[in-house]
């Protein structure tokens, strides 16, 4: 089941240099591509259509802030289960609970400075491929 998914490397993940670790780590994944790459520094409208689900939750503005302090790297990686596999590639919310060998796991202590995003459906990564990339919808 081929696929494609969004997967941002969040403003945490490019202050620490971890940029070439997390990319490699997805490139190692026998048979997924990574299709679309851009760093950029988000606006407060690309955040808010990207966590429109998360509106009111009391992490919401402090998420927001942090998402937009720095540039991140907008992927879209294609591939085998692609979107089940990031999400586990990445590892649970909080990184304290993640599996070692994930990269939150590996690389994350606070909740919200957790590394990366990976779209969590279907439906979620088409949204957020034209959110990210609207001329690759
Ligand atoms: P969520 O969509 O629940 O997690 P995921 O990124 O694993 O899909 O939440 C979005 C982001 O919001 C999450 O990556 C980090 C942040 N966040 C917090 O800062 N505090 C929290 O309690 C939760 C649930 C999320
Ligand atoms: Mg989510």
């Amino acid at each position: 089941m081929t696929q494609r998914t969004l997967v941002l490397l969040k403003p945490d993940a490019v202050r620490r240099s971890l940029v070439g670790e997390i990319v490699s780590r997805i490139e190692r994944k026998a048979g997924w591509r990574i299709t679309a790459l851009e760093m950029r520094t988000l606006d407060r409208a690309t955040l808010e259509q990207h966590y429109a689900e998360h509106v009111g939750r009391p992490f919401y503005e402090p998420l927001l802030e942090f998402m937009s302090s720095g540039p991140v790297v907008a992927m879209i990686v294609e591939g085998e289960r692609v979107i089940e596999g990031m999400r586990a590639l990445a590892g649970a919310t909080d990184p304290i609970a993640a599996a070692p060998g994930s990269i939150r796991g590996d690389y994350g202590v606070i909740v919200r400075e957790n590394l990366v995003h990976a779209s969590d459906s279907e439906e979620s990564a088409e949204r957020e491929v034209k959110i990210f990339f609207p001329g690759r919808a």
